[in-house]
């Protein structure tokens, strides 16, 4: 359905998605995004180059990306490698095609409060979509604790439920206490990248927990080496408690690449006037 209204609206959204080097986990990420970007008809290319690969040719790329016409969002996997300095890539991107939402300048304009202006970081803009369904009211007043203060996830989650009125708490590694201040919590976004470590018991009754953890752990029932991806959530306990809770796999994931493709859309249709 959404692809036969962006072909009617004969805009083609193009994506660039940008990979450097052969991290196993990002030509999983970049390979999806790219398919959904082709399966919803827009206009889709990749750029993998090798990790050898200089800062000035990244650079250059990006730039060449920045004026082409036919290209209306990129992205650039992170990480990239050590030599290259990714806040000098990621603020070479034109912000009006910085479909991450990294670039300072996005960064910016959701802190000051007008996210309308902005593009969203992907990740926490689907944490809040999810949210919002589940609590199914304004979220003005509620009590939301992120864990975790990344760029890319924890900081502008926080900026988005601030946005939404909550009273928000940023908790890290240096937290004093996180179980109780997980127990307060309405809303429980996790996004620290420790397997399993909010525990049934922190939960309180009736929260809504968002689980962005993608950790890989040891599986010796699955055989020799295997092993399986769990989040941040010990998700069968939390479950008991919670009145919606995302799984890991298939919970946040596709949510990422789902708003990935609606800032593409909003970049090209405002690209278009
Ligand atoms: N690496 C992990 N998550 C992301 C993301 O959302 N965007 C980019 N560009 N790289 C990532």
């Amino acid at each position: 359905m959404i692809k036969q209204a962006v072909v009617a609206s004969g805009l083609k959204p193009g994506l660039a998605v940008v990979l450097v080097g052969e991290d196993p986990a990002s030509q999983v990420y970049v390979g999806a995004k790219g398919r959904k970007a082709e399966e919803l008809g827009f206009h889709s290319v990749q750029h993998t180059l090798s990790a050898a690969t200089s800062e000035a040719d990244v650079l250059a790329l990006v730039r060449a990306l920045n004026a082409d016409p036919a290209i209306h969002g990129i992205l650039v996997q992170l990480p990239l490698p050590g030599h290259i300095n990714a806040a000098a890539v990621l603020e070479t991107i034109d912000p009006a095609k910085d479909v991450d939402g990294f670039h300072p300048i996005n960064v910016g304009r959701l802190a000051i409060g007008e996210p309308e202006r902005a593009l969203i970081s992907c990740t926490p803009a689907g944490c809040l979509l999810l949210i919002k369904r589940a609590v199914g009211r304004p979220l003005a007043g509620l009590d939301a604790l992120v864990i975790g203060r990344s760029n890319i996830v924890g900081k502008p989650m926080a900026q988005l439920l601030l946005q939404e009125s909550c009273t928000v708490t940023i908790a890290h590694s240096k937290s004093r206490d996180l179980a109780a201040l997980a127990r307060r919590a309405d809303i429980l976004v996790a996004a620290v990248g420790r397997p399993e470590m909010v525990r049934g018991d922190w939960v309180k009754e009736g929260a809504v927990v968002i689980d962005v953890g993608m950790n890989r752990i040891p599986a010796p029932e699955r055989g020799a080496g295997k092993t399986r991806l769990v989040g941040d959530v010990a998700y069968t306990e939390a479950s008991l408690r919670a009145s919606a809770i995302t799984p890991v796999p298939g919970g946040v994931g596709p949510m990422t690449i789902a708003m990935l493709m609606a800032n593409t859309l909003t970049a090209a249709c405002r690209a278009a006037g």
